[in-house]
């Protein structure tokens, strides 16, 4: 059929032609947010789950949602070893920029610029690095406020005054934090500490995060009352029906329809994973010769859409490992396999079937970590991020 017209987006944080299954979420977020607004105590939402089920498309959909209501909204998107207060200033600056034309007093305005450019100048020259954006030259920088140099306090004064500006308006300041695992610790519990203060005090700022797995847990490390800060919600896989929405719901806007054998044929090969969802709903779509689309439609795509996912989804991620990050990898995938895909696996194991010790292997796990291909699991396991990896892997070898 006419690709011009294919309605799936499968890509990192491509917006869905349809966002399946993600109805609670968003009506939880509703809440927070009219809760929030009216000072009332409410936590906020942290999005976990493995690479590719939707965090990304989720985040930006409560963004939408936010803006909608007229809140000012800014977004981080964290990077291992990079510190987050340029970011943080930078999202907390789109926000701002969104309150400032509503606000009727243009003097509190810049005195709030004023701090955030304190608060911003606080960021040493090293990590500076790779961040574009520099704090509004024209306003001086305030004094005094937001710039001790304590990431903690810095954050609590800055939020708390953005937060104030907002509250002019009726409305509050939502900051929503990508790839949140990358985040170092310290600055993590800097950052659980400042939303804290800032809960406690009733002021509508809210930081929304996202990201892998292990997120919850690094939390938890770095604050022992993260646990009650958030309200931790699983990004997971679609269940049938959501799935096959997600496919149906986009193909009938262009007339489109699906066998019911098709649907079975694409749940078999997606298992529901939305990006995979997106991948062999664009592939089938290509191959298929007119509606509607039959199973064997989908079997011809197959191997279209794997080639595709090869490069995209899984090679990208595989081409960033070093030689010895991939033995470690492909060990995991032959311990891991098992009939429901992979599962996770003791580093004990990989060390013993790599014939090696488990401490000559840290560097190769962490540094796995770190590139976010693989994250630490139950206690002294490990399991890929990304969904289908082992199964990949081993189909590689022969
Ligand atoms: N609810 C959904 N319904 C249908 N498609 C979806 C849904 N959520 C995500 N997708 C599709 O899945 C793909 C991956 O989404 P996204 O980039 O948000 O995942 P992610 O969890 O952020 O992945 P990563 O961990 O790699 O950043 C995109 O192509 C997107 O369009
Ligand atoms: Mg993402």
């Amino acid at each position: 059929m006419d690709p011009v017209r294919n309605p799936y987006a499968p890509g990192a944080g491509q917006r869905p032609p349809e966002l399946a299954g993600r109805d609670r979420e968003v009506r939880q977020f509703e809440v927070v947010l009219e809760r929030v607004a009216a000072g009332r105590p409410e936590r906020s939402m942290v999005l976990s789950g493995l690479r590719g089920v939707g965090k990304t498309v989720l985040l930006n959909a409560l963004r939408s949602l936010a803006l909608s209501r007229a809140w000012g909204t800014g977004k981080v998107e964290a990077r291992p070893d990079r510190s987050i207060r340029l970011p943080m200033a930078q999202a907390v600056y789109a926000a701002a920029r969104e309150l400032a034309p509503r606000h009727r007093d243009p003097e509190r305005v810049d005195r709030f610029l004023g701090v955030l450019k304190a608060f911003a100048l606080q960021t040493p020259p090293e990590a500076r690095k790779g961040v574009r954006w520099r704090p509004p030259y024209e306003i001086p920088a305030a004094r005094g406020r937001a710039d001790s140099g304590d990431l903690e306090l810095d954050l609590t004064e800055l939020m708390s005054d953005a937060a104030e500006l907002a509250a002019d308006l009726g409305v509050g300041v939502a900051v929503f934090v990508d790839e949140m695992q990358d985040v170092d610790s310290a600055e993590l519990g800097a950052l659980c500490g400042a939303c804290h203060e800032i809960s406690q005090s009733g002021a509508p700022f809210v930081v929304v995060g996202a990201g892998l797995p292990h997120l919850p847990t690094a939390l938890a490390a770095s604050k022992s009352y993260a646990e009650r800060l958030f309200r931790y919600v699983l990004v997971d896989r679609l269940p049938r029906e959501e799935a096959d929405r997600a496919l149906i719901v986009p193909a009938a806007t262009e007339d489109v329809e699906y066998l019911p054998e098709a649907l079975d044929a694409l749940h078999a090969v997606t298992d529901g994973y939305p990006y995979f969802v997106q991948a062999f709903g664009k592939a089938t779509w290509d191959v298929a010769p007119k509606s509607p689309i039959t199973a064997e439609d989908v079997k011809v795509a197959t191997p279209d859409a794997e080639a595709e996912l090869a490069v995209g989804f899984f090679g990208a991620r595989y081409e960033r490992a070093t030689p010895a990050e991939r033995e470690y990898m492909r060990a995991m995938a032959d311990l891991g396999a098992d009939r429901s895909g992979d599962r996770a696996v003791p580093t004990a194991e990989v060390a013993k079937l790599l014939g090696r010790r488990p401490q000559s292997l840290s560097p190769a796990r962490d540094g796995l970590i770190k590139k976010g291909l693989i994250y630490a699991a139950e206690r002294g396991t490990v399991a890929f991020t990304v969904p289908h990896f082992g199964s990949f892997l081993r189909s590689q070898r022969t």
